[in-house]
């Protein structure tokens, strides 16, 4: 959970402000019943906060009583049981990838208005990936350590303010 909500602040937020532009999926495939999946939007979150404690609550929320139909648990949270494949095509195209060994972020060029997929601290299954592949995935690599997600997601989001995407 930890993982989870540093990466969503990460994503959303900036030092005085949050990105109302962006829109945060976390999948949760752990037990007792997943797949839970849970969407942030940005420009209706009413009560995100930089302390990811209070945050965790809006995520547990969300992540009671979940069924196939999304349902919004508190102003700009949503929870639902969608698989991987499904959170992909509800997020929508082009597909952005961040694993370690992809194209260089600084050649890349990279799309707008696009869905970046990063892993936790357990890397993608192989029918994971498949599903990227599937959908013309762009496999982007952002230097060469191995980074915490947060930090990853950090420099994506400051490549995408470099390039105004
Ligand atoms: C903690 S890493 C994943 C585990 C990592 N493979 C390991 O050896 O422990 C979390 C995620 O952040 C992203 N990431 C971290 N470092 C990266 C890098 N150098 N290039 C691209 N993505 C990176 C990837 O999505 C990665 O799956």
């Amino acid at each position: 959970m930890d993982i989870l909500l540093n990466a969503a602040n990460a994503a959303l937020l900036v030092a005085h402000d949050l990105r109302r532009e962006v829109e945060v999926g976390l999948l949760l495939l752990g037990p007792p019943d997943p797949p839970r999946f849970v969407r942030l939007e940005g420009f209706r979150l009413r009560s995100y906060q930089p302390d990811i404690r209070s945050n965790a609550a809006l995520v547990r929320r969300a992540l009671q009583d979940a069924s196939r139909i999304e349902r919004e648990t508190s102003p700009g949270v949503f929870g639902s049981k969608t698989t991987f494949e499904e959170a992909l095509d509800r997020l929508g195209p082009a597909f952005v990838y961040a694993k370690e060994g992809g194209t260089d972020i600084r050649q890349a060029s990279l799309p707008a208005d696009a869905t970046f997929v990063f892993s936790d601290n357990q890397d993608l299954t192989q029918a994971e990936e498949q599903a990227l592949t599937d959908r013309g995935v762009l496999v982007l690599g952002l230097g060469p350590l191995a980074l915490h997600t947060d930090h990853a997601i950090a420099i994506v989001q400051n490549e995408l303010d470099r390039r105004q995407l």
